[in-house]
């Protein structure tokens, strides 16, 4: 298993280009399974959750050809509308494959994802929507069967609780669907607008994408489209947070400055010196770092996929920042290993005390999810001495080479085995 091993303590400078988007690549390579046409994508970030997705895909009878400027997809028939425990349990947006098969194929078979490092995360609003939808559902032996031989149709369904991947699985449902889906309360998050993007190339008729409510009405068919994927806004706010965390002086370039809002105002309020150009934004710390408070919330709100990162700024700030986590009910478990590196963080339910600034010492650690493996590298980049990092392949599911990136940066950062 490979390690990071990282010597902190350099600044940050010149610039590091965002990739594009994995989880708006996610659900776009699976609307790829909702026409018989081919459809080509650009800007695919090669991370493992996109090479699992694509194994998927492969497995329910698409030909997957892989190129270095775009991945083309091509599903003339659905072979086995099957999503197996054995990638659902490594990837949890396999059940983006849900709405696509059940629409198109009009039988779905999919793993129930089981527990998470960061939650409980049920897909229950997936299965209630494809319900709506006039799906038949059972539910037996860890899978969830979807059958609607005669095909789905419109529905006004209403989400109980925001979901990004529920919004986008059923959205993709209902492009298939005969007469107008409404989904009310739906995410609005950039990669949902993404989606229907891309599905509206396709020939879906789709309105208020973005908002939180969504129209949908049912055509007969998809076509083929070709589609540039949005840039990663969790992968630039991390290298964002990287330049602030080490005083340095970072640009980072093809960002989507437009869905880093909440972000920039947070580091602003701190002190850190941020500024946009086009599509790059520049970071600058010439002063102290102060503490400022944030709550994860759906967006336009602080994104959850950030808030590891931004504790482990809060590390280094002056006073105490109270970070408070409210879409995932498990997402602090980079808290322990931020303290065995000196962190003063305490836990208090939803909620984390941070009081800074704290000298970080350099030490080994364990990555337990993705963006928890993110705010270990941030962290071990601020540390004095030596980071070991065990169990990267959580970073891998969704960073792009961060090591090779961060390195061109100034970053003393080496992959071991
Ligand atoms: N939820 C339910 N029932 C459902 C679906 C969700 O109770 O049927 C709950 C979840 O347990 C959670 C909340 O609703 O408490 C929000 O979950 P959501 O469904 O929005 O999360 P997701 O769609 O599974 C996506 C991203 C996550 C990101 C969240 C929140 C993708 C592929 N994944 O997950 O990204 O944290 O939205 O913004 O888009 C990551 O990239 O590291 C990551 C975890």
């Amino acid at each position: 298993m490979d390690k990071f091993v990282i010597k902190g303590g350099r600044p940050l400078t010149g610039s590091i280009p965002a990739s594009g988007s994995k989880n708006s690549a996610l659900p776009a390579l699976a609307a790829a399974l909702l026409t018989a046409e081919p459809v080509i994508l650009r800007r695919i970030p090669a991370v493992r959750d996109i090479r699992t997705m694509q194994r998927l895909l492969i497995d329910i009878g698409s030909t997957v050809e892989v190129t270095p400027d775009y991945v083309r997809l091509d599903t003339r028939e659905i072979t086995s509308p099957e999503a197996p425990y054995e990638l659902v349990k490594t990837m949890r947006a396999s059940s983006l494959v849900l709405g696509p098969l059940a629409a198109r194929a009009g039988r779905a078979r999919v793993s129930l994802p089981g527990g998470c490092a960061i939650g409980a995360r049920p897909i229950d609003l997936h299965i209630a929507g494809l319900e709506a939808l006039g799906a038949r559902i059972n539910q037996s032996h860890g899978y969830v069967e979807a059958e609607a031989p005669g095909g789905l149709r419109g529905a006004r369904i209403h989400f109980d609780k925001i979901t990004v991947t529920g919004t986008e699985d059923l959205m993709m449902a209902a492009t298939l669907a005969s007469g107008e889906t409404v989904l009310e309360n739906a995410a609005q998050e950039p990669e949902v607008k993404d989606l229907a993007d891309l599905l509206t190339k396709m020939g879906a008729k789709i309105e208020g994408a973005g908002t939180s409510t969504i129209r949908i009405e049912g055509v007969k068919k998809l076509g083929g489209a070709d589609h540039t994927i949005i840039g990663d806004r969790i992968e630039a706010g991390t290298f964002l947070v990287a330049g602030a965390i080490t005083n340095g002086d970072l640009t980072v370039t093809d960002c989507p400055v437009e869905h880093l809002g909440a972000l920039i105002v947070k580091l602003r309020q701190a002190g850190v010196e941020v500024t946009e150009d086009g599509s790059s934004l520049r970071v600058r710390v010439s002063g102290p770092v102060r503490s400022v408070d944030i709550t994860t919330e759906e967006y336009p709100g602080f994104a959850t996929d950030l808030q590891a990162q931004y504790m482990a700024l809060m590390t280094q700030a002056e006073g105490i920042a109270i970070v408070t986590e409210t879409i995932f009910e498990n997402r602090f478990m980079h808290a322990q290993e931020l303290a065995r590196m000196g962190a003063n963080i305490r836990l208090d339910g939803r909620r984390a005390i941070v009081a800074g600034p704290r000298e970080l010492t350099g030490a080994g650690v364990i990555a337990s999810d993705l963006r928890a493996s993110a705010s270990l590298v941030l962290a071990g980049l601020a540390a004095h001495g030596e980071t070991v990092i065990d169990r990267v392949y959580h970073i891998d599911r969704g960073y792009e080479r961060i090591e090779e990136k961060l390195a061109r940066a100034g970053a003393e950062i080496e992959r071991v085995d």
